[in-house]
């Protein structure tokens, strides 16, 4: 028996987790899985019934869970809170830190099928992309210390340290070079190590560790190249090792030129393969409430979970293929149409009903 710690938060999380649920329920039968969830209140919600984002019921259950399946947390509601104790810091940074959930992956593909849903230009489009952002989690100006503002009028200042270890990068480096050997044997190191000292560092060591991947071609980009490149020919990547900041600006890139920030799902997980698994994007408080998120992101997360924390790569599969083919078959929430089709449009729950019903009816 797989427990899972469902943890849905806020804005459209609990929207598009009810789809991701449905799909697991369904894949747990076909492929004869046993799965228990177990919801949990997590962000904004959590603040509103509990007084803090993180309760500590929550963060027991997923202490003894197998793995944490995640929403999204935050919105304008608990914005204007002292930093400690707004959601994103508070719960999601709070997850990332206490399970050390330094590796964090981003797989964003383009199918040429599939080119008219990106927002890039045809040409460039048409030939598809395959990239995987590994996004280091628990280091860089995310956590570093010291953090915070002091000083009062013209004179105050807002400060936060960014900080990288050579064990920090060392470790994930070595994921990065692994991941590109299952791959296309491609690494692109991201960094400014024109002007930071952080990424001087990154760069040294991320060398250090190529020496020991030969087969495995390797470069150095600028962060501001690399955000170019990916929008000129995304086809060039294979793998983008980045540290935390870049890596959070330069998925959500990669998210958009696959169609929409509601399709990039995520996995992190640490050195023992305790993972959480969540969208790239946010709670979307501007859509949330209406029924028309797109689930696809939060199901994909839920299949990223199968794989990595459940070893189950059929039925990871099977979810992924289902996934296609609602894309393929035009099966779409409205952030894939252009304005002019968008009357055309599934809502959350009629996408995801339909992807469960192509795992359903697919023999295996
Ligand atoms: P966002 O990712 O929530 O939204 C950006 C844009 O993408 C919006 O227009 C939104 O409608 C769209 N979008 C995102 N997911 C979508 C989906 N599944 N379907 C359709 N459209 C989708 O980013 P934001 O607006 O900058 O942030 C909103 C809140 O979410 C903030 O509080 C932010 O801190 C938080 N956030 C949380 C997470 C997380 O919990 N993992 C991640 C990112 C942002
Ligand atoms: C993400 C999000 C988070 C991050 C925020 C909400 C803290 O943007 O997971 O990409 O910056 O890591
Ligand atoms: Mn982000």
């Amino acid at each position: 028996m797989s427990n899972i710690a469902v943890l849905a938060g806020d804005g459209i999380g609990p929207e598009v987790m009810i789809e991701a649920k449905k799909v697991l329920n369904t894949i747990a039968k076909k492929f004869k899985i046993d799965i228990n969830t177990q919801d949990y209140d997590v962000g904004g919600a959590a603040i509103d019934l509990h007084g803090n984002a993180l309760p500590e019921e929550t963060m027991k259950g997923c202490q003894q869970a197998d793995a944490i399946l995640f929403g999204s947390v935050g919105g304008p509601k608990w914005a204007n809170l002292p930093p400690t104790q707004q959601p994103e810091r508070c719960a999601l940074l709070g997850l990332r830190g206490h399970f050390d959930l330094f590796c964090n992956m981003r797989p964003a593909t383009l199918q040429p099928a599939l080119s008219s849903l990106s927002t890039l230009r045809n040409d460039i489009s048409e030939k598809g992309f395959d990239v995987l952002v590994i996004r280091e989690l628990t280091g860089d100006i995310y956590f570093g210390e010291p953090k915070g503002r002091k000083g009062e009028g013209d004179e105050e200042t807002g400060f936060d340290s960014m900080f990288y270890s050579r064990r920090e990068v060392k470790r994930i480096a070595h994921l990065a070079f692994q991941a590109a050997q299952k791959r296309n044997n491609k690494v692109t190191s991201v960094d400014k190590a024109n002007v930071l000292a952080t990424s001087q560092l990154w760069r040294q060591v991320v060398e250090e560790v190529a020496v020991e991947y030969p087969e495995v071609s390797f470069e150095h980009l600028y962060v501001d190249n690399a955000a170019m490149q990916l929008v000129r020919d995304p086809n060039q990547f294979d793998v983008m090792l980045c540290p935390n900041l870049f890596g959070d600006i330069l998925s959500d890139i990669c998210a958009m030129i696959t169609g929409s920030m509601g399709l990039l799902p995520s996995a992190s997980l640490n050195s023992d393969g305790f993972g959480m698994y969540e969208p790239a994007g946010g709670s979307a408080p501007d859509i949330a409430g209406k029924g028309i998120a797109n689930p696809i992101a939060q199901i994909l997360s839920a299949a990223l979970m199968l794989r990595y924390s459940l070893n189950q790569d059929e039925a990871a599969q099977s979810i992924e293929d289902a996934v296609t083919s609602a894309l393929d078959n035009g099966v779409l929430t409205a952030d894939l149409l252009p304005s002019n089709q968008r009357q055309n449009a599934k809502t959350t729950s009629e996408v995801g009903d339909y992807i469960c019903q192509i795992i359903e009816n697919k023999c295996i």
